[in-house]
């Protein structure tokens, strides 16, 4: 048995939380975290909301309430959706919570004693037209390492890098675009450089970490780590704890790294456990420390926060930082701010957990960007049903009309029990390398195979002719479904819980997979459906379809046109006398039509909504002066005129009386 202490990236409170934000440091730390304590190891899972910063008081300012009061509605509904999500936190604590104050204020004072943090006389960024100092993310300007001109005063969004507001080129108010001037003030520094040389090292034992990972952390070493402000002039946030320095709060970043450690100190403080009880997690070399994060947060997570625990001494270092890349929406960034994104909470509202965490497992972004659709959601959801689902109910369903619903006496074929044990171990091996998406495909796999062996098996004519295997296929699928729900159990908990409900098994061991977890004469409980498939436009009831989260996008404009420049589209009806396919075109003819004048080739795309019959002889309508264009090999002189919707394409008419060559207008 190993002690793990789990963490996820603390969600800030200043709105709701998207599949954006699960797919990347939440639902991957539950699947790991409930598979670690199906093996039976000491596990403690902890996060919170991050609750200070400037886009809190910005969005507050936004709502007219105050940052207490936005941070209080965030709280409450992210820790809410997390809950029907079953992201299963032991602890989800809040960075304003008095415990988390104080615990940060106290490693702030440690590390100043120890010389790690010492304050500096410098300048800031103030617009003299807004009346402020300007908060770092309120600067924008050239990044001085990639040249974008979009860079912030703390981030630079092109290359990730991690600016200062004065290392931007021409900076600018972010908020109204004044040049800002500089004004006097002193803030405290984290001297970074003090770690450099430790980091190396540390790093460098850490070879098994994701490449990705690694690649970004010895990127920021070579750089050379510099001092970092850890002070802001603020309203919002934890108090510098220092008399001369009144007025001045905590970085956000700087104390929300140790949000980890303050919701495990809360966690034991609300259990009644002893005070020191949280060092067994957090000051303890035995523990293995996972961190779960989004790419963005990989510099605070594997250099900033190693470097604090580091200077603190005793504390428990990362075991593993296993960040994610992005989760995009049809090729979009999900972002709150931007309003893109599908809202877990809206979704909540409409469906069921277990099919989006599948669906989410499934197209993980562990090792690169990935794109949500609705189809592919749908796809696996429907795959949910067709494969692990129909396996399940169809063994449930035979056991109960044919055997009296309980499990058959019957000796086992242990050829399928013993896959499932070993495709467990499979599965084991890649869970704690965290590759949860091939996990979940090889798990999918084990419930295909029930399926085949069901099919190939064909109890439904065995119980004629050889009652006696009828009962082995069929008390050797109930237990493959006992070991189906052992296996899916940390990507699908809701569904597993049921399946076990239906088999009236208690909540299981991951070793318990590829046993005999179902004894002969064991009573079974009601068969229910687990997972329902999905028609098309399912998506619609959805507050934000796919289709209107395009909030980037401008309404196209309209373009006016002079009527000299439209009478200068030759315009005339047609009569079609012949229509050819073209060679190697899918959905183009070749049509010669008369249009008074002359018979002209048109090309059109016409192949999949008329036959050639229905063509010929029509009248159309045409548009003569179109500039020559070539079309899989054809020239075509002009275009025939027709409707184009949701409906499907309509050629244009002119009445049954007009003639080729007639004006149009
Ligand atoms: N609130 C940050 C974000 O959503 C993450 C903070 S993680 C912490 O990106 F460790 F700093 F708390
Ligand atoms: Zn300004």
């Amino acid at each position: 048995m190993s002690r793990y202490m789990v963490t996820s990236a603390l969600p800030y409170a200043n709105g709701p939380l998207h599949l954006g934000h699960l797919a990347g440091a939440y639902l991957p730390a539950d699947i790991y975290v409930r598979y670690m304590r199906m093996c039976g190891n000491d596990v403690l899972f902890c996060s919170g909301t991050d609750e200070h910063g400037v886009p809190i008081t910005i969005t507050a300012e936004k709502l007219g309430i105050t940052p207490m009061q936005a941070v209080d509605k965030f709280h409450t509904i992210i820790a809410g959706d997390f809950e029907k999500f079953g992201i299963s936190f032991d602890n989800f604590s809040r960075t304003t919570r008095p415990e988390h104050i104080e615990f940060a204020q106290s490693v702030f004072l440690d590390l100043l004693g120890k010389g790690h943090i010492v304050p500096k006389d410098m300048k800031q960024l103030y617009c003299p037209d807004c009346k402020r100092y300007l908060p770092d993310r309120y600067i924008s300007g050239t990044c001085p390492k990639c040249g974008s001109e979009d860079a912030r005063g703390d981030q630079c969004e092109s290359c990730g890098t991690w600016t200062e507001p004065f290392e931007l080129i021409k900076p600018r108010c972010g908020i109204c675009g004044a040049t800002p001037e500089t004004r006097d003030t002193r803030h405290w520094f984290l001297l970074l450089d003090h770690f450099q040389q430790w980091l190396e090292g540390w790093l460098g034992g850490q070879s098994d970490w994701k490449t990705n990972v690694l690649k970004y952390c010895y990127s920021w070493l070579d750089d050379g780590l510099r001092e970092r402000a850890i002070t802001r002039d603020l309203a919002w946030g934890v108090p510098v704890p220092l008399e001369e320095a009144k007025g001045k709060v905590l970085y956000v970043w700087f104390e929300a790294v140790l949000g980890y450690i303050s919701s495990t100190r809360e966690y034991f403080a609300k259990a009644g456990k002893g005070p020191d009880e949280w060092k067994k997690y957090w000051q303890n070399p035995d523990t293995r420390l996972v961190q779960f994060i989004g790419k963005d947060n990989i510099v605070f997570h594997c250099i900033i926060e190693p470097a604090l625990l580091h200077g603190l001494s005793n504390y428990t270092l990362p075991w593993n930082v296993p960040a994610n890349e992005f989760l995009n929406i049809s090729g979009q960034k999900f972002s709150t701010s931007k309003g893109t994104g599908i809202g877990l909470g809206d979704y909540l509202e409409h469906f069921a957990p277990d099919p989006m965490r599948y669906a989410l497992a499934v197209n993980a972004p562990e090792s690169r960007d990935s794109d949500f659709t609705w189809l592919e959601y749908q796809s696996r959801n429907n795959e949910l049903a067709d494969v692990l689902g129909n396996f399940i109910n169809r063994t449930l369903k035979f056991t109960a009309s044919k055997f009296s619903n309980s499990v058959p006496v019957a000796d086992l074929d242990m050829t399928l029990l013993n896959k499932a044990g070993k495709a467990a171990e499979e599965i084991a091996v890649l869970m704690e390398s965290f590759k949860f998406k091939k996990a979940i495909v090889a798990a999918m796999e084990l419930a295909r195979e029930g399926n085949r062996y069901f099919d190939a098996a064909k109890p439904w004519k065995s119980l004629k002719t050889d009652p006696e295997q009828c009962a082995v296929t069929v008390a050797t699928c109930l237990n493959l479904c006992a070991s189906l729900a052992v296996i899916f159990e940390p990507f699908i908990p809701f569904s597993m819980e049921k399946t076990r409900r239906m088999l009236r098994l208690e909540k299981l061991q991951w070793s318990d997979a590829g046993s005999a977890l179902l004894k002969p004469g064991h009573g079974l409980g009601e068969a229910e459906i687990l997972f329902q498939k999905l028609e098309d436009g399912f998506e619609t009831v959805m507050n934000k379809p796919e289709t209107s989260i395009k909030a980037e996008e401008k309404e196209p404009e309209t373009l006016e046109v002079d009527f000299e420049d439209f009478m200068k589209i030759e315009f005339k009806v047609g009569r079609i006398l012949t229509v050819e396919d073209i060679k190697k075109a899918k959905k183009l003819y070749k049509i010669e039509v008369d249009t008074g004048d002359k018979v002209r080739t048109v090309v059109a795309g016409m192949k999949k909504h008329y036959t050639k019959e229905e063509l010929q002889g029509r009248l159309v309508a045409v548009v003569c002066n179109l500039k020559p264009a070539k079309l899989c090999g054809v020239v075509s002189h002009g275009m025939l005129m027709a409707s184009d919707g949701g409906s499907g394409v309509f050629l244009i008419e002119p009445g049954a009386d007009a003639k080729p060559g007639d004006t149009i207008r």
